[in-house]
């Protein structure tokens, strides 16, 4: 394998613009390098037609998980709400979020994933032994149970938008990609996105110590790139 993780986002084909077409035949070659990947695509890409969710599968990638809006503020859950929204419907709700989708292929077990942990909850175990016992979980423990200090990071994460500093019209927070990167890439080790627009994931991987290889087809967005990267 060349590449530890691909982030991709590619195009959806949802509007006229020129840039804005699906490239055939990516998911092949994705493929191709890297075992792990991350996609950002709405719901819609896969549930209506052109049902994207055949194509990964024809190539041999294999669902994970995927990363999903809620309205919480807590700090731990793993939310991005856009500043403006992407909506082209007047009748639908306003659309302020992305879905982000994890795929492998192969093993599960020999795909990198760290699961990040936050400050868990710990219960005295005297506490607890005051109350009864849920019927449906049994007798855990004699005097109860107690959560461990830590616990899984939940699927969903606020971040701040890329609102007012954007140099790419759907630039995706440096936040959020720093998350997927530490998530699914070894230290060290080399993230590829193919449709790289602001060139943000090799910010985020540089943050996490990995190496980024970029590929965009616009040249005038590869050169704001570099820009951005050698000042940052
Ligand atoms: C949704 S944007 C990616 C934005 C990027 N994630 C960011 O944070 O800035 C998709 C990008 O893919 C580029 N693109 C479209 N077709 C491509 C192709 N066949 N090969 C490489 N890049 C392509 C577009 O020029 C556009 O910049």
């Amino acid at each position: 394998m060349y590449a530890d993780l691909i982030i991709a986002d590619p195009p959806y084909e949802q509007t006229s613009l020129s840039w804005d077409r699906w490239p055939a035949g990516w998911l092949t070659a994705a493929a191709s390098v890297a075992n792990a990947m991350w996609c950002f695509l709405p719901l819609r890409q896969f549930a209506m037609p052109p049902y994207r969710g055949q194509e990964f599968a024809a190539a041999g990638w294999r669902l994970s998980q995927d990363l999903e809006p809620a309205a919480d503020t807590a700090e731990d859950h793993w939310t991005w709400e856009k500043h403006n929204g992407s909506g082209f419907s007047t009748d639908r709700l306003r659309r302020v979020h992305e879905t982000v989708t994890h795929w492998y292929r192969g093993r599960w077990s020999a795909v990198h994933h760290q699961v990040p942990t936050v400050p868990g909850q710990i219960r005295p175990s005297a506490t607890i032994a005051h109350r009864s016992q849920p019927t449906h979980t049994g007798r855990i423990r004699s005097a109860g149970y107690t959560y461990g200090p830590t616990r899984l990071a939940r699927s969903v994460v606020r971040v701040r938008s890329a609102h007012g500093t954007a140099i790419h019209p759907t630039q995706k927070p440096v936040e959020l990609l720093d998350l997927l990167i530490r998530y699914g890439c070894p230290p060290g080790g080399v993230v590829l996105d193919p449709f790289s627009g602001s060139g943000s994931t090799a910010i985020a991987a540089r943050a996490a110590g990995c190496r980024a290889i970029l590929i965009e087809a616009d040249e005038a967005h590869c050169t704001r790139s570099a820009h951005w990267l050698a000042t940052t």
